[in-house]
C-alpha cells in the first residue's frame, strides 16, 4: 500500500516528510521519494529499498524547498526500481499516487500520440502528462486538476505540487483515504492521521470523491462535481495509537471502506497490471503437476476457501476438497502424496486450522497459507506464504481480510489454470483485467451505502433471515448469514438456492426476509425460479443483482443494484452488500459491532 505525505512548511520540509513516511512503513513499500519546490523549480530525490537509502541520498544532495510531497511505493505497475519510484514529475508538476489508474493504457496511448514521452512503466505518469498538457495550455493549476480528475478511472489518492507555486498542494481522493492536517501556519497531507501525528492532531478526512486545495492559510475542499463542500476538522488520537478508526464510528466500518485500497494492494502482489498477467510467487512445486487441491479454514476464511473451490474447479479443472478445519483435523482424510493443501486464515493462529495444517503435512502435502499475519504460527509452519495485504483487522467480524483472501485465491485459480493449460493468454488477460477493476467497482458500491441504513430498519425487526445463492454465490449467501448473526444476533441461515425446496421453504411466510445473491451469470435464471417460489409464499425478497431486469418480474421488498461486471469477480463485489447489510442492521440494533458478544478475533482453542 503506497503512502502519501505532503507538507507546506515554514522551513525545508524534506526531513519532516521522511519522518512522516517512516510512520507509514507499516503499510509495506519497496522504494521511496521526495520532491520539493525550491526557487520556483521542482526537484526530487528517490531511492530503491528502505527509507535509509532515501535519507542517504538527501544527505548527499539536500532538497531545500518548503513545499514538498513524499511517497513510499508498493509496486503495482512496473518494477520496484528508482525509475518507477514516486514522485513522478515534469518541469511543471510533481505527483505522488496511491492506487490504480485503470484506464492508464488508453491515456498513455492518447498522450504518446500527442508527443508525450513516457519514462516509466507506471500508471501514475499519465497523471503528470495530463496535468502538464493542461498547464502548457495556460490553464491555472487548480483548474488543471479540475479538468484532469474526470479523465481518471480507478480507485486512487493523489498528492500534487506545482513549479512556480510555493504555496499550493492539491490532494484528491477517489477510494483510498487521504487526510489534510492543520498546523500553525503549516499544512499537511497524509494517507492517514498516523503519518501526520508528529505535526498535528487536527485532521480533516476527505470524503470519497473529494479533492482539497491546500495553502498555508487553510484548505478548500471540493466534491467530485467541483462544488465547494465543508468537511469537519476533528482531533485525531493517532499520536498514541497505531490504528485508529479515522472518521468512522466502528473499526468494522473503517475496514469495509478500506477494501478498495487493500484489495488493490493485495492484487498488485500477484498480478502485473501493466501486462495483464498473473505473477505468482514460486511455491516450490510444479503447478502443472497438481492433481488435487485441499482447502481448509474456519469461519469467514472457510467461505473464502469455498469460493476458491468453485474458481479452481471451473478455471483450472483440478478437483478441490474442502472442509472446515475442526472437522478435517479428525477425519483422517486420505490425501494423495504431492497434493497442494491451502490454509486460509486472517490471524494465522486459529487452533483448528493449525492442527489441520500439521495433519496435512504429515500426509505429504505441500502447504500454502493465505495469511494476513506473516509472523503467525501458520505462516511459519507453511512451505509457502501467500500474504493478504489487508493490514491489521480489528473488528471481530472479518471484512477486508475476507475480500483480500478472495483476491489471492482468484490469482491462485488463474495461476493453476495457466499452468494446467486450461486458460489461454487471452483468457488470463480478461480475468486479470476484471480483477483490476474490482477496487473501482467496490468504491461505487460503497457510495450507495445510504440504502443499507434504510434496509436495516426493516431487517432489524426480523427474527430470522434466509440468504440464498447458487454457484460461487452460495458461499456468499453463507457469509452474508454469518455476518448478520455474528454482529446483529438475528438468526440467519445461508442456503444453496436449489436446496430451498428441500427444507427451508417450510419456514417462509410474510415475516421472513430472504436475501438473494443473484449476479447475472449462467445460473441467474435458475436462481430467479427459486425466488419465485419464495415470492409465491409471501417471503420478502431482497435481491442483490447486476441484472438490468432486476428480479425479472418477481415482486421484491428491496433491490440492491450492483455494477455490471465480469462474473468471475462477483464474489469479491457481492461480499460488500453482505457486510453492509449486517453492519447497518447491527448499528440499528445497537449491538457492540466491533466486539460482538461471545466471539473472539483469534480462536486459539479448539
Ligand atoms: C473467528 C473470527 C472470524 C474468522 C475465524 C477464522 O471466528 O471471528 O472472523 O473468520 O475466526 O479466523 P482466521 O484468523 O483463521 O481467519
Amino acid at each position: 500500500m503506497c503512502g502519501i505525505v505532503g507538507i507546506l512548511g515554514k522551513q525545508a520540509v524534506a526531513g519532516d516528510i521522511v519522518e512522516a513516511l517512516r510512520r507509514l512503513e507499516y503499510r509495506g513499500y519497496d522504494s521511496a521519494g521526495v520532491a520539493t519546490v525550491e526557487n520556483g523549480l521542482l526537484d526530487r530525490r528517490r531511492a530503491e529499498g528502505k527509507l535509509r537509502n532515501l535519507e542517504a541520498r538527501l544527505h548527499n544532495q539536500p532538497l531545500q524547498g518548503r513545499t514538498g510531497i513524499g511517497h513510499t511505493r508498493w509496486a503495482t505497475h512496473g518494477k520496484p526500481v528508482e525509475r518507477n519510484a514516486h514522485p513522478h514529475m515534469s518541469a511543471k508538476v510533481s505527483v505522488v499516487h496511491n492506487g490504480i489508474i485503470e484506464n492508464f493504457r488508453e491515456l498513455k496511448a492518447e498522450l504518446t500520440a500527442d508527443g508525450y514521452k513516457f519514462e516509466t512503466e507506471t500508471d501514475t505518469e499519465t497523471v503528470v502528462h495530463l496535468l502538464t498538457r493542461e498547464l502548457g495550455r495556460g490553464v491555472k493549476p487548480v483548474d488543471a486538476v479540475a479538468n484532469m480528475l474526470p479523465r481518471l478511472q480507478g480507485a486512487f489518492a493523489l498528492g500534487i505540487i506545482f513549479a512556480g507555486n510555493d504555496n499550493l498542494m492539491i490532494g484528491a481522493r477517489n477510494g483510498p483515504p487521504l487526510a489534510v492536517g492543520h498546523g500553525d501556519g503549516e499544512m499537511y497531507l497524509g494517507s492517514d492521521a498516523i503519518a501526520l501525528a508528529p505535526f498535528t492532531d487536527q485532521v480533516t478526512y476527505l470524503e470519497d470523491g473529494d479533492w482539497a486545495i491546500v495553502t498555508r492559510e487553510g484548505v478548500e475542499v471540493r466534491n467530485a462535481g467541483g462544488m465547494r463542500v465543508q468537511r469537519p476538522m476533528i482531533r485525531s488520537p493517532a499520536g498514541t495509537m497505531l490504528v485508529d478508526k479515522g472518521n468512522h464510528r466502528h473499526f468494522m466500518a473503517k475496514e469495509i471502506h478500506e477494501q478498495p485500497e487493500v484489495i488493490g494492494h493485495t492484487l498488485a502482489n500477484y498480478i502485473d497490471m501493466a501486462e495483464g498477467r498473473v505473477r505468482f510467487p514460486d511455491l516450490g512445486l510444479d503447478l502443472s503437476a497438481i492433481t488435487r487441491v485441499t482447502i481448509s479454514a474456519c469461519g469467514t476464511a472457510y467461505y473464502a476457501g469455498l469460493v476458491a473451490k468453485y474458481w479452481i474447479e471451473h478455471y483450472a479443472r483440478i478437483p478441490v476438497e474442502i472442509d472446515v478445519a475442526s472437522e478435517m483435523r479428525y477425519r483422517e482424510a486420505p490425501l494423495p502424496k504431492g497434493g497442494l493443501a491451502v490454509f486460509v486464515t486472517q490471524s494465522g493462529e486459529t487452533a483448528d486450522t493449525l492442527a489441520t495444517l500439521r495433519y496435512c503435512k504429515g500426509e505429504g502435502q505441500k502447504i500454502a497459507a493465505v495469511v494476513n499475519v506473516r509472523t503467525s504460527s501458520i505462516a511459519r509452519e507453511s512451505d509457502a506464504i501467500l500474504p493478504t495485504l489487508a493490514g491489521p483487522e480489528i473488528g471481530v467480524a472479518s471484512t477486508k481480510a475476507f475480500t483480500c483472501q478472495l483476491s489471492v485465491l482468484a490469482c491462485l485459480a488463474i495461476a493453476l489454470g495457466k499452468a494446467q493449460g486450461k486458460i489461454s493468454d487471452a483468457k488470463e488477460q480478461e480475468l486479470v483485467n476484471a480483477l483490476t477493476e474490482v477496487p473501482r467497482h467496490i468504491t461505487t458500491i460503497l457510495r450507495q451505502e445510504a440504502q443499507y441504513e434504510q434496509l436495516a430498519h426493516y431487517l432489524g425487526k426480523a427474527k430470522d433471515v434466509l440468504y440464498l445463492g447458487r454457484g460461487s454465490s452460495f458461499p456468499l449467501a453463507l457469509e452474508g448469514a454469518l455476518k448478520l448473526k455474528e454482529i446483529s444476533y438475528i438468526h440467519a441461515e445461508g442456503y444453496a438456492a436449489g436446496e430451498l425446496k428441500h427444507g427451508p421453504i417450510a419456514l417462509i411466510d410474510e415475516t421472513m426476509p430472504v436475501v438473494v445473491v443473484a449476479p447475472k451469470d449462467e445460473l441467474f435464471e435458475k436462481t430467479v425460479s427459486n425466488m419465485q417460489e419464495v415470492a409465491a409464499r409471501g417471503g420478502q425478497i431482497i435481491i442483490v443483482t447486476n441484472a438490468e431486469s432486476g428480479a425479472a418480474g418477481c415482486p421484491v421488498h428491496a433491490h440492491i443494484q450492483m455494477p455490471d461486471t465480469h462474473p468471475f469477480t462477483s464474489p469479491l463485489l457481492y461480499a460488500i452488500p453482505m457486510q453492509l447489510i449486517a453492519y447497518h442492521t447491527a448499528v440499528f440494533m445497537g449491538t457492540d459491532v466491533d466486539q460482538p458478544r461471545n466471539l473472539a478475533k483469534s480462536v486459539t482453542v479448539e
